[in-house]
């Protein structure tokens, strides 16, 4: 969800209201995904690397995400949306960490959407931890100790403000992942831009390193 900062500053706005402008945009394509039938939806809110912010743009973040879990309820339940955060549970307050299980409690029984946040994650941190879970209980496949165990490989991911990078997202379960990239940025994309992503995507050729 790249360009919240950039769209502010193009405004003459603090950072923050680029973020909060953001969240309009999750809201709007949560409920695209939801009329397109799509099963679940991943944002990538925090990475690890974002603590490197200022205190106060961090700060803001994690309000602004507290806010929105209060808010959202009603609309996660009336969409029968399943609201799942995965990352590290390190550094976070237990007002937010309290917040995010009492959400995910609530909506659990969610059957339309399975809607995640990606918060405090990084897709080294995933595999670092997935490894020495495997290493201590003695498996043999990393898939089952990864963060994001049950849920499957995304299909298509999708990168806005002209960034062409995984900046440490899902590194493994991007393996067969199409990309998308835009120069729009987060705040501006909106249900007409998705779906035109989405056609853009039906239009791949997945080949999975096989031929056809
Ligand atoms: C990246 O843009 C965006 C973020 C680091 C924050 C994204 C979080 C939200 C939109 C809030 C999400 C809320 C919920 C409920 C999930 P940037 O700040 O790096 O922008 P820039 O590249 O223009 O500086």
């Amino acid at each position: 969800m790249d360009g919240n900062g950039r769209w502010a500053a193009s405004r003459g706005l603090p950072r923050l209201r680029g973020h909060m402008e953001g969240t309009e945009s999750v809201r709007a394509i949560m409920e695209a995904c939801v009329e397109a039938g799509i099963e679940y939806a991943s944002f990538f809110a925090f990475s690890e690397e974002n603590w490197g912010r200022s205190a106060e743009e961090v700060e803001g973040l994690m309000k602004l995400m507290m806010k929105a879990m209060k808010d959202e309820l009603n609309t996660l339940l009336g969409n029968d949306i399943r609201f799942v955060v995965i990352g590290s549970r390190e550094r976070l307050s237990k007002e937010l960490t309290d917040s995010i299980d009492d959400l995910m409690a609530k909506t659990a029984g969610g059957r339309r959407l399975t809607m995640i946040i990606f918060l405090n994650y990084s897709g080294k941190w995933d595999i670092r931890q997935a490894a020495a879970r495997l290493a201590a209980e003695g498996g043999t496949d990393i898939e089952p100790y990864l963060a994001t165990a049950g849920i499957p490989d995304p299909d298509l991911m999708i990168r806005t403000s002209g960034e062409k990078r995984i900046s440490n997202y899902m590194l493994w379960q991007l393996a067969y992942t199409e990309f998308v990239f835009t120069d729009t940025l987060w705040p501006d994309f909106r249900k007409q831009e998705f779906l035109a992503a989405l056609e853009e995507f039906a239009s791949r050729d997945r080949r999975y390193g096989k031929t056809k």
